[in-house]
Protein backbone atom coordinates (compact mmCIF):
# COMPACT_ATOMS: atom_id res chain seq x y z
CA UNK A 1 0.00 0.00 0.00
CA UNK A 2 1.72 2.99 -1.25
CA UNK A 3 0.31 6.02 1.23
CA UNK A 4 1.41 9.52 -0.05
CA UNK A 5 1.16 12.49 2.19
CA UNK A 6 0.39 16.18 0.41
CA UNK A 7 -0.60 18.35 3.73
CA UNK A 8 -0.81 21.65 2.15
CA UNK A 9 1.87 24.31 4.01
CA UNK A 10 -0.31 27.26 5.53
CA UNK A 11 0.68 30.21 3.11
CA UNK A 12 2.46 33.60 4.36
CA UNK A 13 0.13 35.83 6.11
CA UNK A 14 -1.22 37.86 3.44
CA UNK A 15 -1.97 41.36 5.14
CA UNK A 16 -2.91 43.18 8.14
CA UNK A 17 -5.99 44.55 9.65
CA UNK A 18 -6.69 48.32 9.97
CA UNK A 19 -7.56 47.38 13.32
CA UNK A 20 -6.14 44.77 15.14
CA UNK A 21 -7.77 44.25 18.81
CA UNK A 22 -6.47 40.46 19.12
CA UNK A 23 -3.10 39.98 18.11
CA UNK A 24 -2.01 37.45 15.78
CA UNK A 25 0.41 36.18 18.58
CA UNK A 26 -2.54 35.14 20.52
CA UNK A 27 -3.19 32.37 17.84
CA UNK A 28 -2.02 29.04 18.80
CA UNK A 29 1.06 28.27 17.03
CA UNK A 30 -0.55 24.13 16.09
CA UNK A 31 -3.98 24.40 14.90
CA UNK A 32 -5.71 21.25 17.05
CA UNK A 33 -8.62 22.45 15.23
CA UNK A 34 -7.77 21.87 11.74
CA UNK A 35 -9.59 18.84 9.79
CA UNK A 36 -6.43 17.96 7.82
CA UNK A 37 -4.04 15.12 9.46
CA UNK A 38 -1.10 15.73 10.83
CA UNK A 39 1.95 14.06 9.98
CA UNK A 40 1.82 12.20 13.38
CA UNK A 41 -1.66 11.06 12.81
CA UNK A 42 -0.65 8.92 10.15
CA UNK A 43 0.66 6.06 12.33
CA UNK A 44 -0.34 2.80 13.91
CA UNK A 45 -2.61 4.27 16.67
CA UNK A 46 -4.94 6.13 13.89
CA UNK A 47 -4.74 2.75 11.98
CA UNK A 48 -6.13 0.86 15.32
CA UNK A 49 -9.33 3.27 16.12
CA UNK A 50 -10.21 3.59 12.02
CA UNK A 51 -13.30 1.55 11.68
CA UNK A 52 -12.54 -1.35 9.28
CA UNK A 53 -16.28 -2.22 8.27
CA UNK A 54 -19.87 -0.86 7.57
CA UNK A 55 -21.04 -1.89 10.45
CA UNK A 56 -17.95 0.06 12.95
CA UNK A 57 -18.60 2.77 10.63
CA UNK A 58 -21.00 5.52 12.90
CA UNK A 59 -23.21 8.19 10.65
CA UNK A 60 -22.94 9.20 6.75
CA UNK A 61 -26.29 6.79 6.80
CA UNK A 62 -27.50 7.98 2.91
CA UNK A 63 -23.80 7.12 1.73
CA UNK A 64 -23.80 3.70 3.32
CA UNK A 65 -27.02 3.05 1.80
CA UNK A 66 -26.33 4.21 -1.60
CA UNK A 67 -22.70 1.85 -1.42
CA UNK A 68 -24.10 -1.18 0.29
CA UNK A 69 -26.42 -1.25 -2.42
CA UNK A 70 -23.76 -1.02 -4.94
CA UNK A 71 -21.78 -3.73 -3.31
CA UNK A 72 -24.38 -6.03 -3.51
CA UNK A 73 -24.95 -5.80 -7.26
CA UNK A 74 -21.40 -5.62 -8.25
CA UNK A 75 -20.82 -8.81 -6.46
CA UNK A 76 -24.11 -10.38 -7.25
CA UNK A 77 -23.07 -9.59 -10.69
CA UNK A 78 -19.68 -10.67 -10.22
CA UNK A 79 -18.09 -7.20 -11.25
CA UNK A 80 -16.00 -4.55 -10.16
CA UNK A 81 -17.41 -1.16 -8.32
CA UNK A 82 -17.85 1.64 -10.50
CA UNK A 83 -15.83 4.49 -9.91
CA UNK A 84 -16.97 7.06 -7.07
CA UNK A 85 -15.64 10.33 -6.32
CA UNK A 86 -16.33 11.13 -2.74
CA UNK A 87 -16.58 14.70 -2.14
CA UNK A 88 -17.03 17.05 0.98
CA UNK A 89 -15.26 19.11 3.45
CA UNK A 90 -11.62 17.28 5.15
CA UNK A 91 -11.36 14.49 7.88
CA UNK A 92 -15.05 13.12 7.56
CA UNK A 93 -13.83 9.54 6.61
CA UNK A 94 -13.24 9.57 2.63
CA UNK A 95 -9.98 7.04 3.18
CA UNK A 96 -11.72 5.73 5.55
CA UNK A 97 -14.60 4.61 3.51
CA UNK A 98 -12.38 3.96 0.26
CA UNK A 99 -10.79 1.02 2.89
CA UNK A 100 -13.93 -0.26 3.96
CA UNK A 101 -15.44 -0.35 0.43
CA UNK A 102 -12.12 -2.80 -0.42
CA UNK A 103 -12.69 -4.88 2.92
CA UNK A 104 -16.39 -5.43 1.77
CA UNK A 105 -15.89 -6.16 -1.51
CA UNK A 106 -12.61 -8.48 -0.31
CA UNK A 107 -10.01 -6.73 -2.58
CA UNK A 108 -6.72 -4.98 -2.14
CA UNK A 109 -6.63 -1.12 -2.42
CA UNK A 110 -3.45 1.30 -2.79
CA UNK A 111 -4.08 5.30 -1.79
CA UNK A 112 -2.41 7.62 -3.13
CA UNK A 113 -3.04 11.42 -3.77
CA UNK A 114 -3.26 13.58 -7.29
CA UNK A 115 0.17 16.01 -5.83
CA UNK A 116 2.23 12.67 -5.56
CA UNK A 117 1.43 11.59 -9.61
CA UNK A 118 3.24 14.54 -11.24
CA UNK A 119 4.65 12.50 -14.02
CA UNK A 120 2.52 10.69 -16.19
CA UNK A 121 4.76 7.56 -15.07
CA UNK A 122 3.59 7.53 -11.69
CA UNK A 123 0.20 6.92 -12.36
CA UNK A 124 1.16 4.32 -15.51
CA UNK A 125 3.18 2.37 -12.29
CA UNK A 126 0.24 1.96 -9.98
CA UNK A 127 -1.91 1.66 -12.83
CA UNK A 128 -0.21 -1.63 -14.31
CA UNK A 129 0.30 -2.92 -11.02
CA UNK A 130 -3.73 -2.99 -10.42
CA UNK A 131 -4.84 -6.31 -9.90
CA UNK A 132 -8.80 -7.61 -10.79
CA UNK A 133 -11.42 -5.51 -8.52
CA UNK A 134 -8.35 -3.47 -6.76
CA UNK A 135 -9.28 -0.10 -5.53
CA UNK A 136 -6.89 2.80 -6.19
CA UNK A 137 -7.86 5.93 -4.04
CA UNK A 138 -6.71 8.83 -4.92
CA UNK A 139 -7.12 11.54 -2.84
CA UNK A 140 -7.20 15.71 -3.62
CA UNK A 141 -8.40 14.16 -7.24
CA UNK A 142 -8.87 17.64 -8.28
CA UNK A 143 -5.49 18.75 -8.36
CA UNK A 144 -4.12 16.20 -11.27
CA UNK A 145 -2.10 17.49 -14.04
CA UNK A 146 -3.32 17.48 -17.51
CA UNK A 147 -1.37 14.42 -18.92
CA UNK A 148 -2.34 12.34 -16.12
CA UNK A 149 -5.98 13.08 -16.15
CA UNK A 150 -5.54 11.52 -20.05
CA UNK A 151 -3.72 8.88 -19.16
CA UNK A 152 -7.06 7.76 -16.84
CA UNK A 153 -9.81 8.68 -18.94
CA UNK A 154 -9.29 5.14 -21.15
CA UNK A 155 -8.23 3.75 -18.13
CA UNK A 156 -11.50 4.61 -16.28
CA UNK A 157 -13.53 3.59 -19.12
CA UNK A 158 -12.16 0.33 -21.09
CA UNK A 159 -9.14 -0.13 -18.52
CA UNK A 160 -7.06 0.79 -21.14
CA UNK A 161 -3.61 2.22 -20.99
CA UNK A 162 -2.42 4.25 -23.90
CA UNK A 163 0.76 4.81 -24.47
CA UNK A 164 2.66 6.84 -26.90
CA UNK A 165 5.66 5.15 -28.77
CA UNK A 166 8.28 7.27 -30.85
CA UNK A 167 8.68 10.66 -31.62
CA UNK A 168 7.12 13.29 -33.70
CA UNK A 169 5.83 11.81 -37.18
CA UNK A 170 6.71 8.34 -36.25
CA UNK A 171 4.96 8.39 -32.98
CA UNK A 172 1.81 5.77 -32.20
CA UNK A 173 -0.37 5.02 -29.93
CA UNK A 174 0.13 1.69 -27.80
CA UNK A 175 -2.80 -0.17 -26.13
CA UNK A 176 -2.14 -2.22 -22.93
CA UNK A 177 -4.93 -3.46 -21.16
CA UNK A 178 -5.19 -3.45 -17.80
CA UNK A 179 -6.93 -5.17 -14.82
CA UNK A 180 -10.83 -3.95 -14.00
CA UNK A 181 -10.71 -1.85 -10.88
CA UNK A 182 -12.22 0.78 -9.03
CA UNK A 183 -11.21 4.00 -9.08
CA UNK A 184 -12.08 5.74 -5.60
CA UNK A 185 -11.41 9.95 -6.12
CA UNK A 186 -11.84 12.13 -3.25
CA UNK A 187 -11.82 15.91 -3.15
CA UNK A 188 -13.08 18.89 -1.12
CA UNK A 189 -13.63 20.48 -4.55
CA UNK A 190 -15.97 18.92 -6.46
CA UNK A 191 -16.60 21.98 -8.49
CA UNK A 192 -12.72 21.92 -9.33
CA UNK A 193 -13.19 18.60 -11.40
CA UNK A 194 -12.51 18.82 -14.98
CA UNK A 195 -16.06 17.60 -16.58
CA UNK A 196 -14.46 15.42 -18.38
CA UNK A 197 -12.83 13.11 -15.04
CA UNK A 198 -15.82 14.09 -13.44
CA UNK A 199 -18.66 12.45 -16.07
CA UNK A 200 -16.22 9.23 -15.84
CA UNK A 201 -17.43 8.81 -12.13
CA UNK A 202 -20.84 6.31 -11.80
CA UNK A 203 -21.30 7.43 -8.39
CA UNK A 204 -20.69 10.75 -7.03
CA UNK A 205 -21.43 10.86 -3.63
CA UNK A 206 -20.91 13.81 -0.81
CA UNK A 207 -20.34 13.52 2.57
CA UNK A 208 -21.78 15.83 5.39
CA UNK A 209 -20.70 16.98 8.69
CA UNK A 210 -21.62 14.62 11.18
CA UNK A 211 -24.06 15.48 13.99
CA UNK A 212 -23.02 15.26 18.18
CA UNK A 213 -24.63 13.00 18.49
CA UNK A 214 -23.05 10.79 16.22
CA UNK A 215 -19.61 12.03 17.33
CA UNK A 216 -20.38 11.22 20.69
CA UNK A 217 -20.64 7.49 19.91
CA UNK A 218 -17.58 7.92 17.36
CA UNK A 219 -16.08 9.34 20.95
CA UNK A 220 -17.20 5.86 22.88
CA UNK A 221 -16.03 3.59 20.59
CA UNK A 222 -12.51 4.80 20.43
CA UNK A 223 -12.32 5.79 23.74
CA UNK A 224 -12.92 1.97 24.39
CA UNK A 225 -10.06 1.33 21.82
CA UNK A 226 -7.96 3.34 23.71
CA UNK A 227 -9.02 2.12 26.95
CA UNK A 228 -9.88 5.69 28.46
CA UNK A 229 -12.44 6.04 30.58
CA UNK A 230 -15.29 8.67 29.25
CA UNK A 231 -18.83 8.88 30.28
CA UNK A 232 -21.48 9.73 28.31
CA UNK A 233 -21.43 13.32 29.23
CA UNK A 234 -17.80 13.85 28.71
CA UNK A 235 -18.24 12.15 25.10
CA UNK A 236 -20.68 14.47 24.16
CA UNK A 237 -18.63 17.89 25.62
CA UNK A 238 -15.75 16.94 23.24
CA UNK A 239 -18.30 15.96 20.21
CA UNK A 240 -20.18 19.27 20.39
CA UNK A 241 -16.28 21.00 19.96
CA UNK A 242 -15.31 18.73 17.08
CA UNK A 243 -16.83 20.76 14.51
CA UNK A 244 -18.72 17.98 13.26
CA UNK A 245 -15.95 16.04 12.36
CA UNK A 246 -14.45 13.01 13.19
CA UNK A 247 -10.43 13.16 13.14
CA UNK A 248 -10.94 16.70 15.18
CA UNK A 249 -13.12 14.70 17.84
CA UNK A 250 -10.59 11.69 17.81
CA UNK A 251 -7.95 14.14 18.45
CA UNK A 252 -9.82 16.01 21.03
CA UNK A 253 -9.97 13.18 22.73
CA UNK A 254 -6.44 12.35 23.36
CA UNK A 255 -5.36 15.94 24.16
CA UNK A 256 -8.68 15.24 26.63
CA UNK A 257 -6.80 12.25 27.60
CA UNK A 258 -3.05 13.45 28.07
CA UNK A 259 -4.91 16.31 30.85
CA UNK A 260 -7.14 13.84 32.64
CA UNK A 261 -3.72 11.55 33.11
CA UNK A 262 -2.50 14.60 33.97
CA UNK A 263 -4.63 16.29 36.44
CA UNK A 264 -5.27 12.31 38.13
CA UNK A 265 -8.37 12.34 36.96
CA UNK A 266 -10.19 8.67 36.78
CA UNK A 267 -12.67 9.55 34.08
CA UNK A 268 -13.30 11.98 31.60
CA UNK A 269 -16.56 13.60 32.35
CA UNK A 270 -18.20 16.72 31.17
CA UNK A 271 -16.03 18.77 33.32
CA UNK A 272 -12.77 17.78 32.75
CA UNK A 273 -13.67 17.69 29.03
CA UNK A 274 -14.36 21.09 29.27
CA UNK A 275 -11.52 22.27 31.55
CA UNK A 276 -9.26 20.51 28.53
CA UNK A 277 -10.65 22.02 25.67
CA UNK A 278 -11.04 25.14 26.88
CA UNK A 279 -7.15 25.11 27.63
CA UNK A 280 -6.57 24.22 24.48
CA UNK A 281 -8.43 27.36 23.82
CA UNK A 282 -11.24 25.49 21.73
CA UNK A 283 -14.70 27.11 22.51
CA UNK A 284 -18.14 25.29 23.64
CA UNK A 285 -18.97 25.13 19.69
CA UNK A 286 -15.56 24.48 18.41
CA UNK A 287 -14.73 27.62 17.56
CA UNK A 288 -10.80 28.89 17.24
CA UNK A 289 -8.92 31.85 16.84
CA UNK A 290 -9.34 32.56 13.08
CA UNK A 291 -12.98 31.17 13.31
CA UNK A 292 -13.68 34.02 15.94
CA UNK A 293 -11.33 36.41 14.36
CA UNK A 294 -13.54 36.32 11.07
CA UNK A 295 -17.10 36.93 13.10
CA UNK A 296 -15.63 39.98 15.10
CA UNK A 297 -13.88 41.02 11.55
CA UNK A 298 -17.45 41.07 10.05
CA UNK A 299 -19.33 42.38 12.79
CA UNK A 300 -16.97 44.86 14.38
CA UNK A 301 -15.31 46.58 11.64
CA UNK A 302 -18.33 45.70 8.84
CA UNK A 303 -21.37 46.30 10.96
CA UNK A 304 -21.95 42.12 10.03
CA UNK A 305 -21.87 42.97 6.65
CA UNK A 306 -21.13 41.84 4.10
CA UNK A 307 -17.92 41.54 3.50
CA UNK A 308 -15.30 40.45 0.74
CA UNK A 309 -13.36 37.15 0.91
CA UNK A 310 -10.58 39.13 0.45
CA UNK A 311 -11.01 41.30 3.10
CA UNK A 312 -11.43 38.34 6.05
CA UNK A 313 -8.36 36.75 4.50
CA UNK A 314 -6.64 40.09 5.06
CA UNK A 315 -7.61 40.35 8.84
CA UNK A 316 -6.86 36.47 9.57
CA UNK A 317 -3.48 35.73 8.10
CA UNK A 318 -5.41 32.50 6.46
CA UNK A 319 -5.34 32.33 2.66
CA UNK A 320 -8.47 32.54 0.82
CA UNK A 321 -8.95 28.74 -0.55
CA UNK A 322 -8.22 27.81 3.35
CA UNK A 323 -11.04 29.73 4.38
CA UNK A 324 -13.74 28.63 1.90
CA UNK A 325 -13.05 25.02 1.94
CA UNK A 326 -12.39 24.71 5.59
CA UNK A 327 -13.55 27.92 8.13
CA UNK A 328 -16.83 28.82 5.75
CA UNK A 329 -18.60 25.37 5.70
CA UNK A 330 -18.55 24.84 8.98
CA UNK A 331 -19.32 28.51 10.03
CA UNK A 332 -22.25 27.94 7.81
CA UNK A 333 -23.12 24.48 8.79
CA UNK A 334 -23.86 26.03 12.60
CA UNK A 335 -26.09 28.98 11.22
CA UNK A 336 -22.97 31.63 12.23
CA UNK A 337 -22.21 33.04 8.81
CA UNK A 338 -23.92 33.69 5.26
CA UNK A 339 -22.65 33.78 1.85
CA UNK A 340 -24.18 36.59 -0.78
CA UNK A 341 -23.07 37.69 -3.76
CA UNK A 342 -22.32 40.81 -2.17
CA UNK A 343 -20.25 39.21 0.28
CA UNK A 344 -20.04 37.48 3.60
CA UNK A 345 -22.33 38.32 6.43
CA UNK A 346 -22.51 37.34 10.41
CA UNK A 347 -25.79 35.91 11.02
CA UNK A 348 -27.75 36.61 14.61
CA UNK A 349 -26.96 33.94 16.17
CA UNK A 350 -22.97 34.42 15.43
CA UNK A 351 -23.66 38.25 17.16
CA UNK A 352 -25.08 36.37 20.26
CA UNK A 353 -21.98 33.69 20.28
CA UNK A 354 -19.40 36.61 20.16
CA UNK A 355 -21.23 38.49 22.83
CA UNK A 356 -22.75 41.09 21.15
CA UNK A 357 -26.70 42.28 20.48
CA UNK A 358 -27.50 41.58 17.15
CA UNK A 359 -28.49 44.85 14.69
CA UNK A 360 -32.23 44.69 14.64
CA UNK A 361 -32.54 43.82 18.36
CA UNK A 362 -30.39 46.75 19.06
CA UNK A 363 -32.79 49.27 18.05
CA UNK A 364 -35.39 47.77 19.84
CA UNK A 365 -33.01 48.76 22.91
CA UNK A 366 -33.42 52.37 21.98
N1 LIG B 1 -13.51 7.20 13.43
C1 LIG B 1 -13.41 8.14 12.51
N2 LIG B 1 -14.54 8.21 11.78
C2 LIG B 1 -15.37 7.28 12.26
C3 LIG B 1 -16.71 6.88 11.93
N3 LIG B 1 -17.40 7.47 10.95
N4 LIG B 1 -17.24 5.88 12.63
C4 LIG B 1 -16.54 5.29 13.62
N5 LIG B 1 -15.30 5.65 14.00
C5 LIG B 1 -14.72 6.64 13.31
Amino acid sequence: MAIISSKKQPPEPNGQPQQRRESAKTAPKENILQPEAAIDEQGKQEESIRPQKFADYIGQKDLKDVLEIAIKAAKSRGEVLDHLLLYGPPGLGKTTMAMILASEMGVNYKITSAPALERPRDIVGLLVNLKPGDILFIDEIHRLSRMTEEILYPAMEDYRLDITVGKGSSARIRSLPLSKFTLVGATTRVGALTSPLRDRFGLIQKLRFYEVDELSKIVMRSSNLLQTNVTDDGASEIARRSRGTPRIANRLLKRVRDYAEVKSCTEINQSVAAEALQLFQVDPCGLDWTDRRMLSVIIEQFNGGPVGLETIAAATGEDTQTIEEVYEPYLMQIGYLSRTPRGRTATKAAYKHMGFTPPNEQMSLL
